[in-house]
């Protein structure tokens, strides 16, 4: 049987995830409902931006640019312990990940399939109700 194919490969390897990571952070800084996630963020988010692509592919199956053994929720679960996450934010997350994967044209299979991983995962990073 032939092996499914990886996030990374759906999406269209590295370039099209780091394209996704832009596009997340490019709709946060447009949109106003994204505004309270928006002003977690440092200033800069030249770095967070980097961080972001570089986990998705890591994540997704791609090459390791994260750098193992780091690419699992617990740890990144961690990395957000400072932060108060509660649904709002968790949807204003999804929010820019949504609209990123729908102005990138994804097919609509691949915006189901990531979104479910992708809303697993934030409601992982929550920190209070
Ligand atoms: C659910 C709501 C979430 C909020 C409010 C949130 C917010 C943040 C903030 C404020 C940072 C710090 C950015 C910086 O200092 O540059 C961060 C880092 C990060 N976030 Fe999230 N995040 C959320 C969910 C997620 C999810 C679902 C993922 C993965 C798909 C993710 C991946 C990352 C990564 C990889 C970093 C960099 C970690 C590091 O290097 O320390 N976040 N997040």
């Amino acid at each position: 049987m032939a092996e499914q194919a990886t996030f990374y490969e759906r999406i269209g390897g590295q370039t099209a995830v780091t394209t996704l990571a832009h596009q997340f952070y490019d709709v946060m800084q447009r949109d106003s409902i994204a505004r309270d996630v928006l002003e977690m963020h440092p200033d800069d988010l030249t770095r967070s931006r980097k961080r972001l692509a570089n986990y998705l592919c890591e994540w997704f199956g791609g090459p390791k640019l994260f750098g193992q053994p780091y690419v699992n929720p617990d740890w990144l679960k961690r990395r957000h312990q400072h932060l108060s996450i509660g649904v709002d934010a968790r949807d204003q997350w999804m929010h820019c990940m949504t609209t990123a994967m729908r102005e990138l044209n994804y097919d609509l299979q691949l915006q189901q399939d990531l979104t479910k991983v992708f809303f697993e995962l934030a409601g992982f990073m929550r920190t209070r109700v």
